[in-house]
């Protein structure tokens, strides 16, 4: 029986600022060495993760909050990670989780979304796998020989596992370099095609990366690309809009289309300087990120302002902090803002909280989609000849499930 995905926090829009999403870093150890990563300095300190004793102490001070975006490092290399999402679902009544991951430990993915399907019957849980181009080229940009075919297995596993559960939402992340630009648009077809997910999100590389030069896109590029993959995001509107029907259907897709579309658009109007976003970023007001190690800032973007650890954990002390204010002040609000940046997880929970400004750039995003989207043509020719022009291995795939 499929089950619905019923209730997301997101798709609720409200001018009542207050904290929304707590951005946790579960760890700070990775199996990974991407090229692109902004954490690799944060990870490269070594710092002790928080214990679990003290992540309850957060959880049992935040009070009710809808979201909770899990990161790291690598947060399957975090053994508590469910005990940790599952406290924050009795504690907090968070409605919805993302689980982050680079897909290089497929089996505890599937173990432990299965134990939160039991534990957190009205979670919904987004599992967010990052594959960033095919076989050599995600290889090479994530630094692990392979990783390709295991993260693709991954994908295979949760899709096995959970395709008809409406509460589990399968992502593909891919943040966009010098290393798979050129491969982009064939790569989107070819995951649309194959690999059975609902949503397939793209970050341009951002903030401080672990190898310099990888950040290559501009605004003209940027807004380029985001033209030409507009029918694989009308494809994915189709794709959630299965078995609803009538005007939920029509709401479906014009949120979907229209929200993405608005988020893009600020996005590319970022990428070469700072340009205000037509709204308040409400970093610090509605989102809180901690680090592994405990520092706690506004977003991911920003340096941090303090540890929790100086505020005997208390989440609701820290997001009423003299700290926090100044943060929140020094950002600043509407066109006279001081801050503003290309991080799409921002620009969206921003756009949420800043409903009447937003009404019309959603309409504006919705009526571009439809003028530039079209048929994606696809066909096993197609994909086919997308598996021989990029190398990969169709035995592999065939042994893993894909063809
Ligand atoms: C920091 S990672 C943590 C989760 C996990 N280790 C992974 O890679 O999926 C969260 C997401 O940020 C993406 N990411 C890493 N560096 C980035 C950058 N410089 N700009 C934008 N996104 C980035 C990753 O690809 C991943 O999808
Ligand atoms: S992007 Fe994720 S997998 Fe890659 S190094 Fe950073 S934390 Fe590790
Ligand atoms: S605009 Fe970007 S960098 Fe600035 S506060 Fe908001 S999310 Fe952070």
């Amino acid at each position: 029986m499929k089950t619905k995905r019923a209730g997301s926090s997101f798709q609720k829009m409200s001018s009542d600022r207050k904290l929304e999403s707590v951005f946790l870093f579960v760890t700070g150890k990775c199996n990974a060495k991407c090229k692109m990563c902004f954490y690799a300095d944060d990870m490269e300190k070594k710092e002790q993760d928080l214990t679990f004793d003290e992540i309850r102490k957060l959880s049992e001070s935040a009070g009710e909050f809808n979201r909770l975006w899990l990161s790291g490092g690598e947060p399957t290399l975090r053994d508590e990670l469910p005990g940790i999402i599952e406290m924050f679902y009795t504690n907090n009544h968070i409605k919805d989780a993302n689980i982050p991951t680079n897909g290089l430990r497929g089996d505890r993915v599937v173990e432990w979304v299965k134990r939160l399907r039991n534990s957190c019957p009205d979670l919904n849980i987004t599992v967010s796998v990052s594959l960033d181009g095919f076989g050599r080229t995600h290889d090479t940009q994530r630094g692990v020989p392979g990783n390709f075919y295991k993260t693709v297995e991954t994908l295979k596993k949760v899709d096995e596992n959970f395709a008809h559960d409406g509460k589990v939402l399968k992502n593909i992340a891919t943040v966009i370099t010098r290393y798979n630009l050129e491969e982009i648009i064939d790569f989107m077809m070819w995951s649309f095609g194959r690999l059975n997910v609902l949503t397939h999100t793209i970050e341009a590389a951002r903030g401080m990366t672990r190898e310099d030069g990888v950040k290559i896109l501009t605004e003209k590029s940027l807004l380029e690309l985001q033209d030409k993959i507009v029918p694989f995001y009308a494809a994915y509107a189709n794709r959630m809009a299965e078995g609803v029907t009538g005007f939920r259907k029509r709401v479906t897709r014009f949120f979907y289309l229209g929200l993405i579309r608005a988020m893009y658009t600020i996005r590319a109007g970022n990428i070469d300087k700072p340009t205000p976003w037509g709204m308040d970023c409400t970093a610090g007001e509605t989102t809180l990120v901690i680090d592994y190690d405990g520092r706690f800032r506004s977003c991911e973007l920003r340096q941090p302002i303090g540890n929790v650890k100086d505020y005997d954990y208390n989440v609701q002390e820290i997001m009423y902090a003299q700290a926090m204010k100044k943060e929140v002040s020094e950002i600043g609000h509407g066109y006279a803002a001081n801050c503003w940046c290309t991080h799409g997880c921002w620009i969206m929970s921003s756009i949420v909280f800043n409903p009447g400004k937003m009404v019309s750039k959603i309409y504006k995003g919705y009526r571009q989609t439809k003028k530039l989207s079209k048929p994606l043509n696809l066909s096993e020719q197609l994909l086919t000849d997308l598996e021989l022009k990029y190398s990969l291995d169709r035995g592999k795939l065939a042994q893993i499930g894909i063809l």
